[in-house]
């Protein structure tokens, strides 16, 4: 027998999808049959996505705004609401990161961190998820990190990893509250290879005066699967949450590193 997951008929509202592993989460929920909401603070690729969902026979919108604000997400979730006839599924993925210590940091990073990554998280629920358990089905995928575990952290990513915390914290919560209709998950990836990896890459060359490209190679080395990941590596694992296989998993953390952290 074979299993498909067909997700047809489900409406999803995925935040940072303009690029990345947002966008490789987007396409993947539409390949399986979703009509999906592209939110992301730039309307430009935000559009872009939205118009490749379409071009794949999907209900789809660009919905910029900021989801660090609790005003910008009650318009943009009304957006997505009105576009597709509600919302199903969730996937806080937009996210920031910075490669600076803690005593450099300002009260500006450590603020934007939490509130792009923490606080969207619980404005978002808290907006989309009364409704879902009101329906009597909702699936809820937050980013989390490989560096979101006890003894993970890596260091000069302070507000990044206090943040990712704050999500697992508040996933594993929500799990509990929005049950039994509603799972809510977070997907803690590895390295993958994104825009926001190569700004790190660049950051990190700068405090230790390396070429980026030396930097890459140096993580490239310590990855047990031998690459980096692809966004789409993600999108397949928020794919198995959203469908009936991952039915029985909420409040989970489920990493998926190509093995990472591996300390030799
Ligand atoms: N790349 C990695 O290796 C990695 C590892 C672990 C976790 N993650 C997490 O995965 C998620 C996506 O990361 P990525 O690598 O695709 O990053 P990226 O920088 O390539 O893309 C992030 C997207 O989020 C959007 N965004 C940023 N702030 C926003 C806001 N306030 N409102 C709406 N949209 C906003 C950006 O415009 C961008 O399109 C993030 O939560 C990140 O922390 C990434």
């Amino acid at each position: 027998m074979t299993e498909t997951i067909d997700l047809a008929g489900r409406r999803a509202f995925v935040t940072g999808a303009g690029r990345g592993i947002g966008r490789g989460i987007a396409l993947r929920l539409a390949g399986a049959g979703a009509d999906v909401a592209v939110n992301d603070l730039d309307p430009a690729t935000a559009a872009r996505t939205a118009d490749e969902i379409k071009g794949m026979g999907h209900a789809s919108a660009g919905i910029p705004g900021d989801v660090s604000k609790a005003d910008e997400v009650q318009r943009a979730c009304d957006e997505a609401e009105a576009a597709l006839g509600g919302i199903d599924i969730l996937v806080n993925n937009a996210g920031i990161s910075l490669y600076r210590g803690i005593v450099e940091c300002t009260e500006d990073d450590w603020d934007r961190h939490l509130n792009i990554m923490a606080k969207a998280t619980f404005l978002t629920m808290r907006r989309l998820a009364p409704a879902m358990m009101e329906r009597g089905w909702g699936r809820i995928v937050n980013l989390g990190s490989y560096v979101a575990q006890m003894n993970c952290t890596t260091k000069y990513f302070g507000p990044y990893c206090a943040a990712k915390f704050a999500v697992v914290g508040l996933t594993q919560v929500a799990a509990q509250e929005f049950a039994p209709a509603v799972t809510v998950n977070a997907v803690g990836p590895g390295d993958v290879d994104t825009d926001m990896m190569a700004r790190e890459w660049e950051l990190e060359g700068g405090r230790r005066d390396l070429d980026p490209t030396v930097v890459k190679e140096e993580y490239r080395e310590r990855l047990i699967l031998g690459r980096f990941e692809r966004p789409d590596d993600i999108a397949r694992a928020v794919l198995f949450l959203c469908s009936p296989l991952g039915d029985q998993v909420t409040g989970s953390h489920l990493i998926v590193s190509g093995g990472l952290p591996y300390h030799n």
